[in-house]
C-alpha cells in the first residue's frame, strides 16, 4: 500500500508538498489548518517551489544571456508576481490589465513585454507612456496603429514582430498557436513585403523578432524547428538591411500532469544555444506553466460521497470556475487526499465532480483512490498555472481565494470574493418595474 500513497503523491514536489506525521502539508504549514482557517475551496502556492523553478531556468538560460519574461497569464496574483521581480525576472503580458498588475507587483516598465493579437489604442497608449521594454507586434495593421499613436505622442515605440512560423507545436489544439490556420503572429513568407512600409514608420523602432507556437510542448522537435526559422529569419532581414538586435523565443514549455515527461532545462537551454546562440541576439523567453504550475494546488473539501450503484462520484466544494482545464482542455490533474492515515483503505473508481449544474463540471473519470469521506479534503495537484488566473463566479459561486506559503508562514494572497461583493458590483436602473415600463409585463402581471 505505502507504493499507492507514494503513487498518489508523485506529483507532487517533495520540498513544496510534504507528507508530515501522515497528512499532506504545503512547506512546514498542515493544510488542514489552511482549510479550516481560510475555508475551501483555495488554491496553495509554495513560495520556495516558485524560487526554485524560476531560479532553475533562469540559472540554466544565463549562459546563452537568455531572460526570462514570466507570462502572466499563467499567473497574475500580485504575491506571485511580487516574488518573482524579487528573484529578476521580466514579464510577458497580454492585455493592459496584465501591464497594470505586473507595474503594480514591483516590475520595471524596461521589464515589460507586451504580445496579443487585438491590443486596442487605449492598451497602445498606456504601454507606450510608461515606456515598455518592447511591444511584440501580430500583424500589420497593428503596426499601423501603434506608429500613428507613437508619432502623435511624441514617442517611439521599440517593437518586435511576432512572426508565425508554421510549425506545428504537437500539443492540445486549443493551445496551438503557431500555425498558418491560427490567428496569431505575421505569417514569415510575408515579412518581406512589409519591410518597406517599415522602414518609413517613425513611431517605430523595428528592433527584433518574436515567436510562440504553443503551450504545453513536450518535445524538443517543434522549438528546434522553430528556432531554425527564425535565426534564417533574422539573417535574411540583417541582409536587407535592418538591424536586428533581439529575438523572443517565446514559452510553451510544458510539464508532466500525469506520465508525460516535461522538457528539462538542459534541454531548452542546449537547444537555443544549438539554434540561435551565434545570431549575436539579446535572447528572452516568455514562459508560463512551467514557472508555476507545480508550486500550486487547489484544495477542496469532499461535500459528499455518492453511492450510484454503477458509479461512485466524489462531490467536491471545488467546481469548473475554479478550475476550468479539466472541463476546458480534458486536462488531467492528480487528486491527491490530504490525510492519508489509512494505509489500508481499499482503493475506489470514483468520478470526482463539482456542484455545478452541467455535465463537464467533472475534474477527473473513473480515478482510483483510497475510499474517502465526506468532509476529508484533497489537493488537485499542478494547479499553479492557469488555474485561478482563468477562475470566475460562475453559479454565483465565490471566486477562488489564493494563499502564498513559505516556510511555516502563510498569507491570504488573494481573499474570497464572495456573492455580496458581487452583488455590490451590480445595480438595478430606477426606472426598471416604474409605471412607464413595459405595459405588455404590467398586463400579464396583472
Ligand atoms: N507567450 C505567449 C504569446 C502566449 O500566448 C503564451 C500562452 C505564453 C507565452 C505562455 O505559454 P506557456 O509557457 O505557459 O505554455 N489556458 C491554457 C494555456 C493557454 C496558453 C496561451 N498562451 C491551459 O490552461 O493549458
Amino acid at each position: 500500500m505505502s507504493s499507492t500513497l507514494a503513487e498518489l503523491t508523485r506529483r507532487l514536489p517533495a520540498d513544496a508538498f510534504p507528507v508530515i506525521g501522515g497528512e499532506l502539508h504545503a512547506e512546514g504549514v498542515a493544510l488542514s489548518r489552511i482549510a479550516a482557517e481560510v475555508g475551501s475551496p483555495v488554491y496553495v502556492y509554495s513560495a520556495t517551489r516558485l524560487r526554485q523553478r524560476y531560479g532553475a531556468l533562469a540559472g540554466a538560460l544565463a549562459p546563452q544571456g537568455c531572460r526570462v519574461h514570466f507570462a502572466v497569464k499563467a499567473n497574475s496574483n500580485q504575491a506571485v508576481l511580487a516574488l518573482l521581480a524579487g528573484m529578476g525576472a521580466g514579464v510577458d503580458t497580454v492585455s493592459g490589465g496584465e501591464v497594470a498588475r505586473a507595474l503594480a507587483a514591483g516590475f520595471k516598465p524596461e521589464d515589460v513585454i507586451f504580445s496579443g493579437v487585438g491590443k486596442t489604442e487605449a492598451e497602445l497608449a498606456m504601454a507606450l507612456d510608461v515606456g515598455i521594454h518592447q511591444f511584440n507586434v501580430e500583424s500589420v495593421e497593428e503596426l499601423r496603429a501603434l506608429d500613428g499613436l507613437a508619432r502623435g505622442r511624441g514617442r517611439v515605440a521599440t517593437v518586435a514582430l511576432r512572426v508565425n512560423p508554421n510549425v506545428d507545436a504537437e500539443t492540445h489544439a486549443k493551445i496551438t498557436t503557431g500555425k498558418k490556420d491560427n490567428k496569431f503572429g505575421i505569417d514569415l513568407e510575408r515579412l518581406p513585403a512589409l519591410e518597406n512600409e517599415l522602414r518609413t514608420m517613425a513611431g517605430i523602432r523595428f528592433v527584433g523578432i518574436a515567436s510562440h507556437v504553443g503551450s504545453q510542448i513536450l518535445s524538443e522537435a517543434p522549438l528546434v524547428k522553430t528556432y531554425r526559422r527564425l535565426a534564417e529569419a533574422v539573417r535574411g532581414l540583417r541582409d536587407r538591411g535592418f538591424a536586428i538586435e533581439r529575438l523572443d523565443l517565446g514559452g510553451g514549455f510544458g510539464v508532466a500532469y500525469e506520465n508525460e515527461l516535461e522538457i528539462d532545462n538542459a534541454a531548452i537551454a542546449r537547444v537555443i544555444g544549438e539554434t540561435v546562440g551565434d545570431l549575436g541576439v539579446k535572447l528572452a523567453v516568455e514562459p508560463g506553466r512551467t514557472l508555476v504550475a507545480d508550486a500550486g494546488v487547489l484544495m477542496s473539501r469532499i461535500v459528499y460521497v455518492k453511492d450510484a450503484g454503477e458509479m461512485q462520484f466524489l462531490i467536491l466544494d471545488a467546481a469548473m470556475n475554479d478550475l476550468v482545464r479539466p472541463a476546458m482542455y480534458e486536462s488531467h490533474h492528480d487528486i491527491v487526499p490530504v490525510r492519508l492515515l489509512r494505509p489500508d483503505a481499499r482503493l475506489v473508481e470514483y468520478d470526482v465532480v463539482g456542484p455545478i449544474c452541467e455535465s463537464s463540471d467533472t475534474f477527473a473519470k473513473r480515478r482510483k483512490l483510497p475510499e474517502m469521506q465526506p468532509g476529508e479534503l484533497i489537493v488537485m495537484a499542478t494547479a499553479g498555472a492557469y488555474g485561478a488566473t482563468m477562475s470566475s463566479t460562475y453559479n454565483a459561486r465565490a471566486l477562488v481565494p489564493e494563499v502564498l506559503v513559505d516556510g511555516d508562514r502563510y498569507a491570504v494572497v488573494r481573499r474570497r470574493f464572495g456573492v455580496e461583493d458581487q452583488i455590490a458590483l451590480e445595480s438595478v436602473p430606477e426606472w426598471l418595474n416604474t409605471a412607464t415600463a413595459s405595459p405588455g409585463a404590467k398586463a400579464a402581471a396583472e
